[in-house]
């Protein structure tokens, strides 16, 4: 009996242990960190309630550093990049910086020699497995990992009220022809039937145009460099931009993607093409029901495919506290970190082991698509090209867009920019 009283002592123990050992490896456990740290990103005002609930959490756990959440506002980065362009060339890093998983992390600044590499942090927290090989695969370059990704985020979706649809009479295009044929049906109701916002947006509409003109293979192809920009199957695709362009408000230009949104929204616009971002403003900062109040799916020509793009931060060289960066790079890329951030910012966790119960309608489907789609880099978010080309091709389509929309001229200009980037 008392040999038997001991055992139970000795299992209820174990079990105590072994509980706290479960819960250990499900919350980050801080370790006494003190100084400064600055975060850098273009995660501000509308886009901001993801990041600063991230920023809460660390601050829980190292209430001994100062953070500085340093914004520079502006859909896709365009003005963040040009002032940390600046920085970064000065000698003056921030700590840690927002930055797209791909070519625009390796082929801009690791390539530049600017970033620390990250590969031993992924080994001790056991990251390697639990990070999609695709999304590990944009971080690596010559063998080593550059930065951890806090969140998947889909660049091929369609946003729309399905009571707006249904009194337009129409219903969720597949193709981008059958887009084309509602278009005056729906203009002719007095409503815009493509909602789209300043110079990036028409870029991330273009990467989906040319994904469903070219598909999966030859878009890869392009963006390897084996398919050329003058091939018939590019110009059809740069024919039919033009014609989806003519569908879309003619204020374009000076909308941020927000307000492009807010078109769909006030029932002045029957469709928009937004990052799923969109849905972390239709449900965290406007309120609405996926699913019953907004609808959502694959741009037309693009289902079974899933554009992705990833946000990661990462460690730059000559910073002035690595202990607190190191902290906020293990608590992003953590369980914990990440099931903080996305479900309000409308992405997905990068991580593969996260908890679903914690994410809307949206966010579930946009988890199972991207088990089971086939999965392709996003142009717009730098995913597929380095920020030199990015840069340029920003350009190209202003002039493509502003400018009669001059098939020859914007193929050969990204022709020219493969070759000056390859060149780099
Ligand atoms: C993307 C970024 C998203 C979101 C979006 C709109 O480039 O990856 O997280 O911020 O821009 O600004």
């Amino acid at each position: 009996m008392h040999r038997f009283r001991k055992l139970l002592t000795l299992a209820l123990a174990l079990t105590l242990v072994l509980a706290a050992v479960g819960s250990a490896s499900k919350t980050v456990q801080a370790q006494a960190v003190s100084g400064k740290l600055e975060i850098y990103s273009w995660w501000a005002g509308d886009e901001g309630p993801a990041l600063e609930a991230l920023l809460k959490l660390y601050n829980q756990k190292y209430p001994d550093v100062k953070v500085t959440n340093a914004t520079v506002t502006g859909g896709s980065g365009v003005a963040a990049r040009a002032v940390l362009k600046t920085r970064m060339l000065g000698g003056n890093p921030p700590d840690s910086f927002q930055v797209h998983a791909g070519q625009e992390l390796t082929g801009t600044w690791v390539v530049a020699n600017r970033m620390q590499p990250l590969t031993s942090l992924y080994a001790s927290e056991g990251w390697t497995t639990k990070f999609p090989k695709d999304v590990i695969d944009l971080l690596t370059y010559k063998g080593d990992i550059w930065s951890v990704p806090v969140d998947i985020h889909r660049s091929n979706v369609f946003w729309y009220l399905p009571s707006k649809l249904k009194d337009l009479g129409v219903t969720m295009p597949k193709t981008w022809d059958e887009f084309l044929t509602q278009c005056p049906i729906i203009k002719a109701k007095g409503v815009t039937p493509l909602a789209m916002g300043e110079n990036w947006t028409s870029i991330q509409l273009f990467e989906n145009v040319l994904l469903a003109n070219l598909g999966v293979d030859n878009y890869r192809s392009l963006w390897a460099g084996k398919m050329l920009w003058t091939d018939q199957k590019v110009k059809d695709a740069w024919t039919q931009f033009g014609k989806v362009l003519d569908c879309t408000n003619s204020d374009a230009a000076s909308l941020t993607w927000q307000q492009a949104s807010d078109l769909v929204i006030n029932g002045k616009a029957a469709y928009n093409l937004m990052g799923d971002w969109a849905a972390g403003y239709y449900t965290t900062t406007k309120k609405l029901a996926p699913g019953t109040d907004f609808g959502w799916a694959a741009a037309p020509g693009t289902d079974g495919v899933f554009i992705m793009l990833s946000d990661s931060f990462g460690l730059p060289k000559n910073i002035k506290d690595t202990d607190a960066t190191m902290a906020w790079l293990k608590l992003l890329g953590s369980v914990e970190g990440q099931d903080v951030f996305n479900p309000l910012k409308g992405s997905i966790a990068a991580r593969n082991d996260s908890d679903l119960t914690k994410y809307n309608v949206y966010s579930k489907s946009a988890a199972a698509d991207f088990q089971k789609d086939k999965i392709v880099g996003s142009l717009a978010h730098g995913a597929v090209a380095p920020e030199s080309f990015t840069n340029d091709f920003a350009t190209v389509m202003s002039v493509f867009v502003g400018g009669g929309h001059d098939i020859d001229l914007a193929t050969a200009a990204a022709a020219q920019l493969t070759i000056d980037s390859q060149a780099k």
